[in-house]
């Protein structure tokens, strides 16, 4: 069991010269740090710290008698939250991949029909009773990168016998190994050379000398639909590309989890009706290995959707084994009309590259499909319907993937780096479990060994300009980072998107998108109080963030105190590890780092 210790509230406020009003408040303060402590030492786990003492003096009084007040209610909240935790029960078996939004059988009887029924719908399966999506009885701790890329263990992900037994199409090939592991790769090139000879082949028909030129050449983000197992992407990661693995929902033998199983980027997603939450312009490269999208139907409304994400210049990779003439004659036709050309085709790989030239869509032109309204842009275009129009043709983003430029950097940028970057620097010192100990490490202590940090899927929840993404990179960390900027912030998501990072846009309010026990890290800086002042619930916020962390996984939740002790309170109903870090520098900025266990009882 862990260590517990009282929670020591800062003792600065009885330091220092104070008017003789101020005496009643702190007095009723006493009172209440005594009830916290008492109340605390029979409850489980709040664990707090305060890192530094250092006495303050106040001259402001009227700032003196403000803080003490709101400490009061803090207090008074905190020790009637401590006298009764009520711990959230654990969630049956039925839902240990639980992915919230994707009942097909609840969709269907809410009459979505046509495919449909495949999409996200977090309006249908709303009001679950709250409880903890636990993980598979023989759940194992995943390998460290770069061995858990290619071997991960069978009973971590939800895959049946017949996927095992279907020898898999090229990017769907694995091996189930002795001592119930999956093996994507193998030394053996006769036996696994599909996804490198594809990639060569896909570098030689754009014209480059070799798959080594992707990067040169200006691809550097490619979204990979229906990635197959993301053997794909962990080529081209090898590359320095970054690919992310899109692919609908599946009940077993999915893509996305055995991806981010793998430590490669992933997230569910499909177009059947909706657009994908990425602005326009966003992507280099569009590949479809067999990704099962019918990209002659709905009149060509998926080669659209297709088109607005993909870069000017940006290259469409199509590999197909069995098209036929008449669906080749339709999606050709259709590239036309949104000015793409075939710039190669050999055997089942067909590759289109999309216009540079944002006139070749102009209303004048026969035949093409024109530019979108004002209203039908994408500025927020989370989830909305599908549209008949090209977007992004007047906006200052319509950059040829092969023009690219440093680009126009604000000091907002170099802020959210800096700050980061010594961020990163503190967080990372302090995710060991000695900080849930009774001699806490302090922030920026030397580095502690591995395995306390595995961390290789980390998502910034509240990514700002990517600074902690850009941070990790340039400490050399062998970490990856969904950047997921909150739709009720400024969209700063295409700014993250031209540094070749990852992101996505969300909404808080409702779960994200991705199966169980698929991060390492979760981030989030200023989400908590964003969202109160939506009236969004934190407790199902911390829930799915427990839900999408996997067992022994770490949370850094930085905000200011009030909505960091409402969430500590949480963590305590979820039994997570938690200790709140108090800055040193920063009087109302406080740190929640956590740790969700490995198994609760
Ligand atoms: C999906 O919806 C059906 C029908 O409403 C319901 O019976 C079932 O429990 C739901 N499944 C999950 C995992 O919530
Ligand atoms: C892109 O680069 C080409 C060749 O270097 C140049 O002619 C063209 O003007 C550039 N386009 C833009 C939009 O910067
Ligand atoms: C932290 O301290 C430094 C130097 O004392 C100061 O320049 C900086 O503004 C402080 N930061 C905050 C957030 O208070």
């Amino acid at each position: 069991m862990d260590v517990r210790i009282l929670w020591v509230y800062k003792l600065q406020i009885f330091s220092g010269h104070r008017p003789p009003q101020s005496w009643l408040l702190l007095c009723l303060v006493s009172v209440f740090v005594l009830i916290a402590l008492l109340g605390s030492s029979s409850s489980s786990a709040f664990n707090s710290v305060t890192v530094s003492v250092k006495p303050e003096v106040y001259t402001n009084y009227r700032r003196l008698k403000e803080q003490t007040a709101s400490d009061y209610v803090e207090l008074k909240t905190f020790s009637s939250g401590a006298s009764n935790p009520k711990e959230i029960r654990l969630c049956g078996k039925e839902r240990e991949d639980y992915v919230p939004c994707y009942n097909v059988s609840a969709n269907l009887l809410a009459g979505f029909k046509d495919g449909e029924e495949f999409d996200r719908h977090c309006e249908v399966s709303q009001d679950q009773p709250y409880c903890l999506v636990r993980p598979p009885r023989d759940y194992r701790t995943p390998l460290s990168w770069p061995v858990g890329r290619d071997v991960i263990w069978n009973a971590n992900v939800k895959i049946s016998k017949d996927q095992f037994l279907s020898s898999g199409s090229m990017t769907k090939r694995l091996m189930l190994l002795e001592e119930n592991q999956i093996s994507f790769h193998s030394d053996d090139e006769l036996i696994f050379d599909g996804v490198k000879d594809h990639s060569r082949q896909v570098a030689e028909m754009i014209g480059l000398g070799s798959d080594a030129e992707f990067w040169q050449a200006g691809v550097r983000t490619v979204l990979d639909i229906g990635c197959g197992f993301g053997s794909f992407g962990a080529h081209l990661l090898s590359l320095k590309l970054m690919a992310v693995c899109m692919a609908a929902y599946e009940l077993t033998g999915s893509q996305v989890q055995l991806s981010l199983e793998r430590g490669l980027p992933a997230i569910i997603g499909n177009f059947i009706s909706r657009k994908l939450p990425f602005p326009s312009l966003s992507y280099d490269m569009v590949h479809c290995a067999k990704c099962g999208v019918s990209w002659d139907q709905k009149d060509g409304m998926f080669l659209i959707e297709a088109n607005r994400i993909l870069k000017p210049g940006g290259y469409f990779v199509l590999h197909e084994t069995s098209l036929s003439t008449e669906t080749r004659s339709m999606i050709e036709g259709f590239t036309h009309k949104i000015c793409w050309t075939l710039i190669g085709r050999q055997e089942e790989t067909f590759i289109w590259q999309k216009t540079t030239d944002p006139q070749c869509y102009s209303s004048s032109t026969q035949g093409v499909i024109p530019p979108c309204r004002k209203e039908h842009e994408d500025i927020h275009s989370y989830y909305q319907p599908l549209a008949s129009c090209v977007a992004g043709t007047d906006s200052k983003r319509w950059l040829p993937v092969q023009n690219k430029s440093s680009g126009v950097q604000q000091d907002e940028f170099f802020e959210d780096f800096e700050s980061s970057r010594s961020a990163l620097r503190n967080y990372w010192s302090l995710l060991t479990p000695l900080i849930f100990s009774d001699h806490p490490k302090r922030p920026a202590d030397e580095d502690p060994l591995p395995p306390y940090n595995m961390i290789r899927n980390v998502m910034d929840m509240n990514a700002r300009f990517g600074g902690l993404n850009f941070a990790f990179l340039e400490a050399g960390k062998s970490a990856w980072v969904m950047n997921v900027v909150s739709i009720s912030t400024r969209n700063t998501l295409p700014l993250i998107l031209d540094q070749g990072f990852i992101g996505v846009l969300h909404d808080w309010c409702e779960p994200f998108p991705t199966y169980p026990r698929t991060y390492d890290m979760l981030h989030a800086n200023g989400l908590l109080s964003s969202l109160m002042s939506e009236g969004c619930s934190i407790t199902n916020l911390l829930l799915e963030m427990d839900r999408i962390l996997r067992p022994e996984g770490w949370v850094v939740l930085s905000d200011k105190v009030g909505p960091i002790e409402n969430a500590r309170m949480i963590t305590t109903q979820i039994r997570w590890e938690a200790r709140v870090i108090d800055l040193e520098n920063d009087s109302d900025q406080r740190l929640l780092v956590c740790k969700k266990p490995f198994v609760r009882k």
